[in-house]
């Protein structure tokens, strides 16, 4: 007996060596971290209850059967953060480069599956090489047997995918069917084709970091949601975030016990708005301030900065904000703003979050290069994922809401629950200038007809009373009681019963 214990603790010793020292001391050179690493920093300590650590690969070709290492280049299994269950892989690069053969990729599925079935997040760390080249077509279907389960998981559970290394050709796309996926700074990149085929193909030199690093992905393709400096501190966020998600969609959004009165007033919001309505402000400052303590988690923060979205707590639940933000083109809706929230949208909605929208919006930003980029199908994403979404939904307009773009963001007539205005909102179709522009033309010559038209269309419009009158906001709020109000608001809205008519699914503009 003893020698057969001796021999089970020998046979794990190896398989944690993953693809020996030298290959580990490698690893530590780039400034990474192995899988085992990871994963002891992402979950509870002594949490994760490890599965298939001794499978073994298959492949014979090109003298393969005299090359293994146990466990086959991917570390799965499942533990928990802060108390709560998820599930995790995570792919070992000192191993065949963490690529991934028929084996490797049924490892990844099993744990895909168990967590469907069992109702816990999906949290992957990637680091690999892509297809196991020696495996050939095998290979390949394993990979198509991780998307389809992605696709299956979606919707049902959290899916997260970490970049923290090379991640190429078609192995992008299971990142891609996540929920949300987070890089490495100049340790990690996403590419379909690398730059070496690009340049055969296109002329294009390019550098590998340029072509898919964190930064191209935060801020030009709004591929990932977020990057950080090093493994250490993504798995740290990564954290922060799942204390913010629910487990699963037919589970309640998480509590957390915390010391901030919900009925807390701030009297600098009172001033947040500037007398001149040019003037911009900045619209992070009213979300953490009505935040508890202040925390926000921002998501695609590099991306489309004329909106800002992420995950508060109001009374200890999570809350999903979007809101525009003044700073930036002056808070206009664009194609990139639209996208970006619509898939914040669905997501919350998914996952019974409820939402909260922060409204100043002077429209939908003009010109040739939103309408040739089809800002009218972007745009119909948010409008689609706000008139799709059942949660509660707690609407703040702070200053302009104009035109389209009044529409789109969650007003009372897109089953908004509870539509407040500040005392500086503006309702309308459009601002006062371009108003009596269209309306007066006759008069563009005469600056006291003009004028006079201005002011009384302020009078009517540049208020939130007109709108109120029409009950279409339900009141008329003090800035400085907006987190009192929001959270009671949500507090009055947590047993919400909505339901969509039935179907199969819906056709969202894509
Ligand atoms: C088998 C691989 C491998 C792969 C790397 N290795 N990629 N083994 N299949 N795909 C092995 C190497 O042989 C090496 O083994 C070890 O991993 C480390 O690789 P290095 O090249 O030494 O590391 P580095 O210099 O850091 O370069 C990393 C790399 C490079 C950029 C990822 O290895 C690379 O270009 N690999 C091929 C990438 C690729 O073209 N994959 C196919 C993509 S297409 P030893 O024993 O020496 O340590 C694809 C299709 C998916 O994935 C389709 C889904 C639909």
């Amino acid at each position: 007996m003893k020698n057969i214990l001796d021999q089970l603790e020998e046979r794990r010793a190896a398989a944690r060596l993953g693809g020996g020292k030298a290959r580990i001391d490698t690893q530590h050179a780039k400034g990474k971290l192995t899988a085992r690493e990871r994963i002891d920093l992402l979950l509870d300590e002594d949490s994760f209850e490890e599965f298939d650590m001794f499978v073994a690969h298959r492949c014979t070709d090109f003298e393969m059967q005299e090359k293994g290492f146990p466990g086959d280049g991917v570390v799965t299994g499942w533990g928990t953060i802060n108390g709560r269950k998820t599930f995790v892989f995570a792919q070992d690069f000192t191993v065949f480069g963490g690529s991934l053969s028929e084996t490797n990729a049924k490892k990844i599925c099993k744990i895909q599956e168990m967590a469907i079935k069992n109702r816990a997040p999906i949290i992957g760390l990637n680091d690999s090489g892509g297809a196991r080249i020696q495996e050939g077509v095998v290979s390949l279907g394993g990979y198509a047997d991780v998307f389809q389960n992605n696709v299956l998981a979606s919707g049902v559970i959290p899916q997260i995918s970490v970049i923290m290394g090379p991640c190429a050709g078609g192995a992008v796309y299971s990142p891609a069917l996540t929920d949300f996926i987070f890089m490495v700074r100049n340790t990690s990149y996403m590419f379909v084709t690398g730059p070496d085929v690009v340049k055969t193909v296109t002329n294009e030199i390019v550098t590998a970091e340029e072509l898919g690093g964190a930064k191209t992905h935060t801020t030009k393709s709004s591929v990932a949601d977020g990057a950080f400096d090093n493994d250490m501190e993504a798995l740290a966020e990564i954290r922060r975030l799942f204390d913010f998600l629910p487990l699963h969609n037919k589970g309640d959004v998480p509590t957390r016990k915390v010391f901030d009165d919900p009925e807390r007033i701030d009297m600098s919001l009172d001033t947040l708005v500037p007398e001149n309505p040019n003037l911009p402000y900045d619209m992070t400052e009213l979300i953490t301030k009505v935040a508890d303590e202040g925390d926000f988690y921002e998501l695609q923060k590099d991306y489309a900065k004329n909106i800002l979205t992420g995950f508060i707590r109001l009374d200890g639940s999570t809350v999903g904000v979007v809101a525009n933000q003044p700073l930036v083109l002056a808070g206009c809706l664009d194609s990139d703003a639209s996208r970006k929230a619509g898939r914040f949208v669905r997501f919350c909605d998914a996952f019974s979050i409820p939402i909260l929208t922060f409204v100043d919006v002077p429209g939908f930003l003009p010109g040739t290069a939103q309408e040739y980029g089809g800002i009218i199908k972007h745009g119909a994403k948010l409008l689609y994922a706000y008139g799709e979404a059942t949660v509660p939904k707690v609407t703040v307009i702070t200053r302009k809401a104009y035109g389209g773009a009044y529409d789109v963001m969650a007003p009372k007539h897109l089953r908004g629950d509870m539509n407040y205005a500040w005392p500086s909102a503006q309702i309308a179709v459009m601002g006062a200038k371009g108003a009596v522009e269209i309306l007066y033309r006759k008069d563009l010559g005469d600056a006291d007809k003009i004028a006079e038209h201005t002011a009384e269309y302020e009078k009517n419009f540049a208020n939130p009373f007109k709108a109120a009158e029409k009950g279409y906001i339900d009141e008329v709020i003090m800035p400085h009681s907006t987190r009192k109000r929001i959270c009671r608001s949500f507090s009055m809205l947590k047993d919400k019963d909505l339901k969509n008519p039935w179907k199969k699914h819906g056709n969202l503009p894509l």
